[in-house]
């Protein structure tokens, strides 16, 4: 029933040739709109979406962007809705689609994601889960080729809790083909089948004993939060962490133009200190920036326009 629709749940259920084409048109939407170009492909489209967790950047990216298409946005929340009384996923995914043209959520499990996609007749676009966040992963490729030229055979470091951002640019890394080096503390790995999942698509992630050793040579250095939302529960002492921080005496191990990137938000003195954050080499806003542009060329691709 559903086999036709094109949803973005993940990186992985996307294939790289459809990734790398939506990069090309998102580059290409943000170059017409800073020339005061703009087109309006989704007139008449409604983009609903349900946040069961907090978002600045991916609420504020969808509603602006679904505007800037010529479409419109509803903002829903999972507790205002039935949904909070019970009604099921696969009932409220089959009812939104006789109202809107596409779906973005926000939630907690991936398996409400899923649940969600398998039952709608409408694209669902993942806006996050405790497991992925392939919107911010599209940004982040974007911009390192803006600043760095193509992203193959590059070297990214993650450092940091081993979370939904890592999952992704596991899957990120298979599919734009560099490599990956992982340092994470003990007990925070990320979840062994999206490395197996990238080992087995041509990625080549690896891990290192230590930040120094996963951040040497690289080209960018990556990071996030050490505690994830609706994650508190896994929260752990911050000395734990504490090696993991990306700091300017870790930065000299990666090469010298290495590229600083965070999802946002950050937690300054945490996981990033803010010369760093705010040094010369941090791409971070326009990684918040790129969300948009992004996300209209997912948005074009999941409704065809
Ligand atoms: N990076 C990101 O997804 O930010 P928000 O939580 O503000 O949407
Ligand atoms: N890992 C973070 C990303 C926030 C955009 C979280 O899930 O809270």
């Amino acid at each position: 029933m559903t086999s036709a629709i094109r949803h973005f749940t993940d990186l992985s259920a996307v294939p790289a040739a459809e990734l790398r084409g939506m990069l090309g048109d998102a580059a290409r939407r943000k170059a017409r709109l800073k020339a005061g170009k703009r087109s309006r492909p989704l007139e008449g489209k409604v983009l609903a979406m349900i946040f069961d967790k907090p978002s600045t950047r991916t609420r504020v990216s969808f509603d602006v962007g679904m505007r800037q298409l010529g479409g419109e946005t509803i903002m829903l929340t999972g507790a205002e809705m039935q949904l909070g009384r019970s009604e099921t996923i696969a009932d409220t995914a089959k009812v939104l689609s006789r109202y809107v043209d596409a779906i973005m959520i926000r939630t907690t499990s991936h398996e409400r994601l899923l649940e969600l996609t398998q039952n709608a007749e409408v694209p669902v676009i993942n806006g996050l889960t405790d497991e992925t966040h392939p919107c911010q992963l599209m940004a982040d490729i974007m911009t390192f080729e803006e600043h760095r030229g193509s992203v193959v055979g590059k070297t990214f470091a993650w450092v940091g809790d081993g979370n939904n951002v890592l999952h992704s640019l596991l899957e990120a890394s298979a599919r734009f083909s560099f490599k990956l080096n992982i340092a994470v503390p003990e007990g925070s790995a990320p979840e062994q089948k999206y490395v197996d999942w990238a080992r087995r698509n041509g990625g080549s992630a690896t891990f290192a004993a230590s930040a120094p050793e996963a951040v040497d040579g690289a080209d960018c250095v990556v990071t996030d939060c050490w505690v994830s939302m609706g994650q508190e529960h896994r929260a752990r002492g911050h000395n734990v962490f504490m090696p993991y921080q990306v700091n300017a005496a870790l930065m000299k191990h990666a090469k010298p133009d290495a590229l600083f990137m965070h999802c946002l938000p950050a937690h300054r003195g945490e996981e990033v200190t803010d010369e760093v954050i705010d040094g010369p080499n941090s791409v971070v806003f326009d990684e918040a920036e790129n969300r948009l542009h992004a996300q209209k060329a997912v948005l074009a691709w999941c409704l065809g326009a």
